[in-house]
């Protein structure tokens, strides 16, 4: 007995090797943990569920029936909890053919996308691949087909995150596209379809693999990142927070955390937060943080469209997306950009049960050619279908502008918010008063005095909340000192909140 014990002891050594010391260090090298120590920082201490260690590839051409076969095929797989919670998890193995997906390669992680979703719990992969397996040809693309098609099933049932955490090409930038979030590391990470050197023979173009698919690239100009750390540690561990801020699945609770933040908590600053001049901006993730438990946020595409805010707090220990206009950047304004952001996180908190708390001050839609021929109709539409069709509790502050068609989108009573909150502050108009004055007034506009005088009068009328208000599309106007109160009790009531929308077999959203 003591001799086979001492076998699968001696097995599991060779497994854990990978590929060998030799990569390993080639892989610290670069700054990169191996897949395992990635593993061991993600996962609570000791709670690694380790699967298919001892598989192997099958493959017989170019040679591979005569290859080194190495225990685990490039990926290792398997199930352990992050803060108590169960999360499954794979995590490419670069020193195993460049993590490079096989046939079995990839039953291993469809094995771990079935078990996630039959169970009910997240799935993180952490990605350090060079794409399909070359000398498998197409068994190495059949397998990314049958873990794309989970990944698709699985959508809006479990959350699904991918790390990039080492070059990703081909399948390996594809299957992270279709999971919910996408994190990426600096300097050590790209993720391109085609890497530089085709990229050099199909368009002449000369790049370099950052520049192509870099984590600056892909957090500010693509958005196909939502964030980006420094170090593979760092990264991990934020995994760890963000975990705690997500359900296990869209059938399962908003996890609650306990919460040492009074809910009633009164901060006097807020009363100042908007600047007596309305053209002036201010910080509106100031707001976020005086309002959320303990001021803790974490920031979905930070980098990306800034002028709009999105991301996850908590109101009484339990989790709730927050989505702002940011006055601070191109004056809050929503384009192209900003509404397709908003709209997928949104549709994140819709699809996983996640209240959402929305602070408007937005001036309107960006005019111009630039965003019209950049189909702003449709990116704008994304928004508003989103917000539209959300049957989460949906609470709305607006802390300043509301003008047009933004009013509209942002959460508005009419797309079925179910509290609307505004402060003294709040300006909902069909436009500022400038614009307004030149349009209906076009008559007067060669006497200053008078145009002077319309300006004042459609101000006063216009320029609040009260005329929303008399129309009960704004429930209350309250004091910005007491906004996390009064958000905290809104939530409360709402926590049985039960509606549904029409049976369809699935929305057509514009995509
Ligand atoms: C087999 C691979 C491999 C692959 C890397 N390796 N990619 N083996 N299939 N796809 C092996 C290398 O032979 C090498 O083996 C080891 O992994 C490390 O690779 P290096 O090239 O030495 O590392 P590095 O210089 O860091 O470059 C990493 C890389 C590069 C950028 C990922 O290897 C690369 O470009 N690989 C090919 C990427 C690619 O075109 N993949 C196919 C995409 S098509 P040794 O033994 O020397 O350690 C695809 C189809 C699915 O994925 C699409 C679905 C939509």
């Amino acid at each position: 007995m003591k001799h086979v014990l001492e076998t699968l002891e001696q097995r599991r050594e060779a497994a854990r090797l990978g590929g060998g010391q030799a990569r390993i260090d080639a892989q610290h090298k670069r700054g990169k943990l191996t897949a395992r120590e990635r593993i061991e920082l993600l996962l609570d201490h000791g709670t690694f569920e380790e699967y298919d260690m001892f598989v192997q590839q099958r493959c017989v051409d170019f040679g591979m029936d005569k290859a080194e076969k190495i225990p685990g095929d490039g990926v290792v797989t398997g199930w352990g909890t992050v803060n108590g919670r169960t999360v499954y998890v794979f995590a490419k193995d670069f020193t195993v053919y460049g993590g490079s997906l096989s046939e079995t390669h990839a039953q291993k992680i469809t094995k771990i996308q079935d078990m996630a979703l039959k169970n009910r719990a997240p799935i993180i992969g952490l990605f350090d691949a060079g794409g399909a397996r070359i000398q498998e040809g197409v068994a190495a693309l059949g397998g990314y087909g049958e873990v794309f098609q989970r990944n698709v099933l699985a959508s809006g049932v479990i959350p699904q995150i991918s790390l990039i955490m080492g070059p990703c090409a081909g399948g390996d930038v594809y299957a992270p596209a279709l999971t919910d979030f996408i994190f990426m590391v600096r300097d050590t990470s790209y993720m391109f379809v085609t890497g530089p050197d085709v990229v050099k023979t199909v368009t002449n173009e000369t790049v370099t693999a950052e520049e192509l698919g870099g984590a600056s690239v892909h957090t500010t100009k693509s958005s196909i990142a939502d964030r980006a750390y420094d170090n593979d540690v760092e990264a991990l561990l934020q995994m760890r927070r963000l975990i705690d801020f997500l359900p296990a699945s869209n059938r399962d609770s908003v996890p609650e955390w306990p919460s040492f933040d009074d809910s009633a908590r009164i901060d006097a600053s807020l009363d100042t937060l908007v600047p007596d001049n309305p053209n002036k901006p201010y910080d509106i993730k100031e707001l976020i943080h005086k309002v959320a438990d303990e001021g803790d946020f974490f920031e979905i595409q930070e980098a990306h469209a800034r002028n709009i805010v999105t991301g996850f707090g908590r109101i009484e220990g339990r989790t709730v997306g927050f989505v702002a206009n940011q006055p601070m950047v191109l004056a809050g304004v929503l384009d192209s950009d900003a509404s397709r952001k908003a709209a997928r996180f949104v549709r994140f908190c819709d699809a996983f049960n996640l209240p959402i708390v929305t602070f408007v001050d937005v001036p309107g839609f960006l005019p111009g050619t630039a965003q019209e021929y950049g189909g702003l109709i449709k990116h704008g539409a994304k928004l508003l279908f989103a917000y539209a069709e959300a049957t989460v509790p949906k609470v709305t502050i607006i802390t300043r502008k509301a003008f047009g068609g933004a009013y509209d989108v942002m959460a508005s009573k009419h797309l079925r918010g179910d509290v609307n909150y505004a402060w003294p502050s709040a300006q909902i108009a069909v436009m500022g008063a400038k614009g307004a004055v030149e349009i209906i007034f076009r008559a007067d506009m060669a006497d200053a005095e008078k145009i002077a005088e319309r300006t004042k009068e459609y101000e006063e009328r216009f320029l609040s909340p009260f005329v929303a208000a008399e129309r009960g599309y704004i429930d209350e106007v309250i004091m910005p000192h007491s906004t996390r109160r009064r958000i905290a009790r809104a939530l409360a009531m709402l926590r049985h909140k039960e509606l549904e929308n029409p049976w369809k077999k699935h929305d057509n959203i514009p995509l």
